[in-house]
């Protein structure tokens, strides 16, 4: 029968007995940052120095304020925070631990800008280096390029005194078999036709020495991210008391790319853009979408000619929405979202749906000084992503 391919016949297989909530199923920890303090409908005051970031970014803006609190470089401070992201293995969108393209390869792509030194620096396709972002530092301190991609960045990293590791956790390598097995109505990967038991077989890829509930909760998590690539990343931006600026965005990229494929993190003006007369800017989620909109100088741009951070935000995404003649059903096939913060530390977010699927609010982390907490984006489309 076609429609009994084997790729729906495991994913119905692995689906079934499964019970999680939409927090265990995203397993990331974006996820876990989302579980935070949470302070809705926001009207931000300017205020400086000021830290804004993805909500994955949440739990580490405590350490980029503290620079700026003592007089530190916004790049500095921006860094700081991306950097506990990147070494987190539990954030499977970012650095070490990252999911990785349809080989197995883990590819980062990252991106810093400096305001007030108004330079740029980028990396792309980089294997084996967990902090893509501090050699795309190094591309902008040390080089008289912006953006080095593959065997030439790790090279440059390598050069710069970087260590390769294996940045292939357990668990990536494990929901990237599932994920393989998964597409065997096309090739050879994965139990034949004939098995009889493909949950058990899925199952058997999972390292031993879990828990029942451990193993539910890797099933779950695996069924989610084969379903429903995600293209994680975080953005961080930041003010400082004298309103000097700074970016970056950094990411494992979209689970299963081909590879080579670069998303809007690495290329600036798409997943980052910083302009020290007027604010800053940056992005996650589809950066095929971003990219073709040029999303975060859109934003800027925006800014510059008057508009709110969250207005600037909206309307960037309205661009991608007509880019699809504001079909929502297409447009639900995929999530992203615009950060934005001005010169005098008003910021602001938005999500092309209110809702990530199942329900939970597109948010974003702000620092203002005090404590880091969680703001609701504005959204262009009511509803959820598919
Ligand atoms: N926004 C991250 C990516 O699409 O690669």
């Amino acid at each position: 029968m076609k429609d009994w391919t084997r790729r729906r016949f495991f994913l119905a297989s692995l689906a079934s007995g499964l019970v999680a909530g939409v927090s265990r199923l995203m397993g990331t920890s974006e996820a876990k940052a989302a579980q935070g303090p949470v302070e809705a409908g926001v009207v931000s005051q300017g205020q400086r120095p000021l830290m804004v970031s993805s909500a994955n970014g949440l739990r580490a803006l405590d350490r980029g304020m503290a620079i700026l609190q003592q007089g530190g470089d916004p790049l500095d401070a921006v860094l700081a925070t991306v950097n506990v992201v990147e070494d987190d293995p539990n954030d499977t969108s970012v650095g070490y631990g990252g999911l990785p393209n349809e080989d197995g390869a883990v590819e980062l792509d990252a991106s810093v800008m400096h305001g007030p030194t108004r330079r740029a620096g980028a990396v792309a396709s980089l294997r084996e280096i967990k902090n893509p972002s501090r050699v795309a530092r190094l591309v902008m301190e040390r080089t008289d390029h912006v953006l080095l991609v593959g065997a030439g960045a790790l090279r440059f990293a390598e050069a710069h005194g970087f260590e390769r590791q294996n940045l292939l956790t357990e668990r990536a390598r494990t929901a990237w078999l599932a994920w393989k097995e998964s597409m065997s109505d096309r090739d050879s990967w994965g139990p034949g036709l004939d098995s009889p038991e493909w949950r058990e077989r899925t199952a058997q890829l999972l390292p031993a020495g879990l828990s029942d509930a451990e193993r539910e909760e890797w099933l779950a998590w695996i069924r989610e991210v084969v379903l429903h690539p995600p293209t994680g990343t975080i953005n961080c931006l930041a003010v400082d008391g004298r309103g000097n600026l700074a970016g970056t965005t950094t990411t494992s990229g979209l689970a299963w790319k081909i590879a080579g494929r670069v998303g809007d993190s690495p290329l600036i003006g798409a997943g980052l853009y910083v302009d020290n007369d007027v604010g800053a800017a940056g992005s996650t989620g589809r950066g095929e979408e971003c990219i073709k909109v040029n999303g975060a100088h859109t934003v800027v741009e925006m800014m510059r000619q008057g508009k709110t951070p969250t207005e600037a935000c909206l309307e960037a995404l309205h661009r991608v929405a007509r880019n699809y003649g504001n079909d929502r059903a297409r447009l639900r096939r995929f999530h992203l979202l615009f950060y934005a913060l001005n010169k005098d530390g008003v910021h602001g977010g938005a999500s092309l749906w209110g809702a990530a699927r199942g329900g939970r609010p597109r948010q974003y982390a702000v620092h203002d000084g005090t404590a880091a907490r969680l703001v609701d984006c504005a959204a262009l489309l009511e509803g959820a992503e598919a």
